[in-house]
């Protein structure tokens, strides 16, 4: 009897002791580290959309992210590049700061062997994204929201005769436009007016402005200056490449007591409201929602070794840019409500 008692207890110390030891390859789920960064924690949109999502979806794939604020520095996203790989983070979901200086980021990742998906800012660099076999981006079609934007405003124009001030049919309008040599601020500063040429619409540009940071003090301080300049009379229609600089165009103009039609890029909160206040006539949703989470669903399968795109509804292009691209959608006083949080 006493023998029994032994070895029940021996035996019980024993399983107790295989439950408590840590699992050594035994196939439990490796935690998953990403290293992230946004390029300015200034931004409007990726400070107010993208940094919130990244980090609540992360929270609820069981992923720990870490977000570092680049302050619009290529060399400290560098540095803190070279700190994440240290690290030994898993994988790598970089916001560039300098479109252009994807090749050195990508050489990085590649040099440590970790997963890097580069989002927001498409690398301008021929060649960079084919250098590493396991780079890949997330973003939009830049071009879209260009045509979107200028589709809305073509069709806005034509039907409100009064918006051309002088009568002359051309549209004399002012640009706020983002970083120079950002795919998106390139593509919309085009497409936006090129869909006036392709109506037949001739239009004469009076001014244009950018700003690296795309902020809200630039189109505050651009538009205030234009509208006491020689031509503020003559401005008939107000351009934005986002709706950071459009809120600040709006403030101008307000102050000026003056009313023009403007349009912006984004569908931030704030501009669902200036539209259903009648202080802009369109936005174009950019949604930082979805690039947020494509972001996250490729980066935890490069983590875990899978193919990107296995089981999410993601897809990549084919032509070799190797990116998920968001669709963008129009936002208008007839619309702006279904767009509401
Ligand atoms: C957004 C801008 C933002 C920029 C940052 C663009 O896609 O529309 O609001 O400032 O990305 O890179
Ligand atoms: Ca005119």
């Amino acid at each position: 009897m006493k023998r029994g008692i032994e070895f029940l207890a021996i035996a019980i110390l024993v399983t107790l002791a295989m439950a408590c030891a840590p699992k050594a390859d035994s196939g439990a789920a490796k935690q998953i580290v990403i290293g992230a960064n946004i390029y300015s924690f200034a931004d409007n949109f990726m400070n107010g959309v993208m940094k919130p999502e990244l980090e609540r979806y992360a929270a609820g794939k069981g992923a720990k992210i870490e977000i570092v604020d680049s302050e619009g520095q290529q060399a400290k996203l560098n540095d803190q590049i070279d700190v994440f790989i240290t690290k030994k983070v898993s994988v790598l979901a970089i916001n560039l700061v300098d479109p252009a200086s994807a090749s050195a980021v990508i050489a990085k990742a590649k040099k440590a062997g970790i997963p890097l998906i580069l989002f927001n800012k498409e690398p301008t660099e021929a060649g960079a994204m084919a250098s590493y076999d396991k780079v890949w981006y997330v973003g939009t079609n830049s071009a879209e929201s260009g045509i979107i934007q200028g589709q809305m405003m073509v069709a806005d124009w034509k039907a409100n005769p009064s918006w051309d001030k002088n009568k002359d049919g051309v549209v004399q309008y002012v640009m706020l436009k983002g970083e120079p040599g950002h795919p998106d601020a390139e593509a919309r500063t085009r497409e936006s007016v090129k869909a006036f040429v392709d109506a037949g619409i001739k239009v004469e540009q009076l001014a244009l402005e950018a700003d690296p940071n795309w902020s809200t003090q630039h189109g505050n301080d651009k538009m205030a200056a234009w509208l006491t300049s020689s031509f503020g009379k003559d401005i008939e229609l107000v351009i934005c490449n986002n709706d950071g600089m459009a809120f600040g165009a709006i403030n101008a103009l307000k102050a000026a007591g003056v009313k023009l039609p403007l349009y912006g890029v984004d569908a931030l909160d704030q501009a669902l409201t200036h539209i259903a206040d009648g202080e802009m006539n369109g936005t174009v949703l950019n949604d930082g929602v979805n690039q947020s989470r494509a972001t996250l669903d490729l980066a935890i399968n490069a983590a875990m070794g899978k193919n990107v795109t296995e089981g999410t509804k993601w897809s990549l292009t084919t032509d070799g840019s190797k990116a998920v691209r968001v669709p963008y959608l129009p936002v208008t006083p007839a619309n702006y409500k279904e767009f509401r949080k």
